[in-house]
């Protein structure tokens, strides 16, 4: 598709499932619980984050009410709880139990990104709620190692991923390598995650970290992520499927994801949006603009009106990454917006 396309601005359509001016339909919504966390990710975090006041905040029932919309009126079948943390949230059982309600009217899967380190006491609790998947965050499994990356103990972390995969809940690791930072945990990692038979996938530092860490030159891409992996992997790449992550076979037996964000982008391809902590849309993790649905809610806009402006913005969903590289100024950090 043209980069340079410009849509019509009154061509947004009135009703159907969402999709954009460039063809792109929407499946999948990820909702920010919180922007608050209790580590400081490298890749992340501003050193000196200010938190949003509470207020500011959807509360539980006007979170669940935009959600239900998105999936009645939509055509959305997937969500996923980021943050921040989402389990800093004090009723983040409650609100995966208020979602799993929704799978009578045509939710999928409720799926969650999450730091781990609260994890272990209420992975059960979870998934009793009706949480399907957790994306877990690890960028090493060295002690020492991991606290420079987050500022966080590991401990927690190992005993959170052991814990929700004992109750059920299907896990993926992700890490982040950034070269000078971690680029030496690739093979340890691998190692240690086949040895658990639990799903590892590296991803390309991207652009959009709270504390302008980012240049091109410390994103360790997918090839030379696979130069280290093949010293002692056999490796098959596998045929690509919806995921934005490429996956690889490792000696015929363990499969290994990267999500190449930066050296080979899947914007033409996106298949979702997201909802900040405050009720903001963005269309885009690159992003520059939003709609914010907090003070249309609040005031009392019905659902029609509701989703003509969620219509309306998605319809303008900008090309993404791909078309315009580099560092991103954004109004927003990704501790807002989840990864
Ligand atoms: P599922 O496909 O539902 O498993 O989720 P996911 O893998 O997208 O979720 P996760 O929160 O684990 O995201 C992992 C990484 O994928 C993020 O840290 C980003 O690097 C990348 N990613 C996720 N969504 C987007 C997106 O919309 N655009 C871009 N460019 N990268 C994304
Ligand atoms: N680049 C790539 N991934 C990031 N994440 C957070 N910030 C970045 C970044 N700058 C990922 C984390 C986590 C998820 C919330 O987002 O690895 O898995
Ligand atoms: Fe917190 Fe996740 Fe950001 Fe790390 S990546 S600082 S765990 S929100």
């Amino acid at each position: 598709m043209n980069q340079l396309y410009v849509p019509a601005l009154d061509a947004a359509p009135r009703e159907g499932a969402l999709r954009d001016a460039r063809g792109r339909h929407k499946r999948k919504l990820r909702v920010s619980l919180t922007d608050r966390c209790n580590l400081q990710c490298l890749y992340c975090m501003p050193e000196h984050p200010k938190w949003l006041p509470r207020e500011q905040i959807l509360r539980r029932d006007e979170l669940v009410r935009l959600v239900r919309l998105f999936v009645t009126e939509l055509g959305i079948r997937e969500v996923r709880l980021t943050g921040g943390e989402p389990l800093l949230r004090r009723d983040a059982v409650e609100i995966v139990g208020a979602l799993n309600d929704l799978r009578s009217i045509g939710l999928e899967r409720i799926a969650m990104t999450s730091n781990a380190v609260r994890l272990a006491p209420v992975a059960g609790a979870l998934r009793q709620a009706g949480l399907d998947d957790l994306n877990i965050s690890i960028d090493s499994i060295t002690p020492e190692r991991f606290h420079a990356m987050t500022r966080g103990q590991v401990a927690p972390v190992l005993e959170g991923i052991a814990a929700a995969r004992a109750a059920g809940i299907g896990v993926k690791l992700n890490s982040v390598v950034i070269r000078g930072y971690n680029e030496d945990e690739v093979l340890p990692l691998v190692r240690w995650a086949a040895g658990q038979d639990v799903s590892l996938r590296f991803i390309e530092f991207m652009p959009l970290d709270g504390r302008g860490l980012w240049t091109r030159d410390k994103v360790i891409t997918e090839a030379e992520i696979l130069e280290q992996v093949g010293r002692e992997f056999g490796i098959e790449r596998l045929p690509r499927t919806a995921e934005p992550a490429e996956y690889f076979r490792l000696d015929g037996r363990y499969r290994l994801g990267i999500i190449p964000t930066i050296s080979r982008p899947f914007c033409s391809t996106c298949d979702r949006v997201r909802l900040s902590a405050t009720g903001e849309l963005y269309s885009c993790l690159f992003s520059e603009a939003c709609r914010d649905l907090k003070a249309p809610l609040r005031s009392g806009a019905d659902d029609a009106r509701l989703a003509q402006l969620v219509r309306g913005h998605v319809w303008h969903k900008e090309a993404g990454y791909a078309a315009r590289p580099g560092y991103v100024e954004r109004p927003i950090t990704m501790h807002h917006l989840g990864g």
